[in-house]
């Protein structure tokens, strides 16, 4: 089951954030201290982002961060499925399946209407890439382009 985090879920989250950053390494390093920044900033901003917590059999098996934003080309909030990440004993379950589509019917714990979802696969993560293309996700035609415009504040605090 899927469910909006509580403030009693961060050190788990921030564990499974660091497995995944471990099992599918970023081009910029990515440490604790900056999970936990991410993770104050949703807690006294809740409208810049959700953590979306995974229970099975009464752990927590995963997590997602969600961040809404406003598209002025599609007319309407888009949500920005920004990290992903279902720990491997509760795979193939179905569960990151389930999480997407109940982002997309604006139903469960989300009742948000958003009017896509969105999200990036490294170039290398063929499995990842075929169950989004499954749900509906196609590649985007334009090209994302970014300029880092401050160094990266790393793990200091
Ligand atoms: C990708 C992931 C979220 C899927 O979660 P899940 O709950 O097992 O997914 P579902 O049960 O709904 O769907 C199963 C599909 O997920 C994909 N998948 C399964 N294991 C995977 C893995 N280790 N890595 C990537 N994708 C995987 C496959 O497409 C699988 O279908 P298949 O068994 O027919 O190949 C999960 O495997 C995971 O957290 N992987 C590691 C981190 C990651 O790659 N995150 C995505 C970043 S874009």
């Amino acid at each position: 089951m899927w469910r909006p985090w509580n403030p009693a879920d961060e050190e788990r989250v921030v564990a499974l954030c660091l497995a995944l950053y471990t099992e599918d390494p970023s081009i910029v390093p990515v440490g604790e201290a900056k999970v936990r920044r991410t993770l104050a900033l949703f807690r006294a901003r809740p409208d810049r982002g959700l953590v979306a917590v995974l229970e099975v059999d009464g752990s927590t098996a995963g997590y997602a961060l969600l961040v809404p934003w406003w598209s002025n080309e599609l007319g309407g909030e888009v949500c920005l499925v920004d990290e992903l990440y279902v720990a491997p004993e509760a795979r193939g379950r179905g569960l990151a399946t389930e999480l997407l589509r109940t982002l997309a019917g604006g139903t469960g714990p989300f009742p948000n209407r958003f009017v896509a979802l969105q999200l990036e696969v490294t170039p290398g993560n063929h499995r990842a890439r075929a169950l989004y293309e499954r749900l509906g996700f196609e590649p985007m035609r334009n090209l994302s382009m970014r300029r880092r415009l401050l160094p990266d504040p790393g793990d200091a605090c």
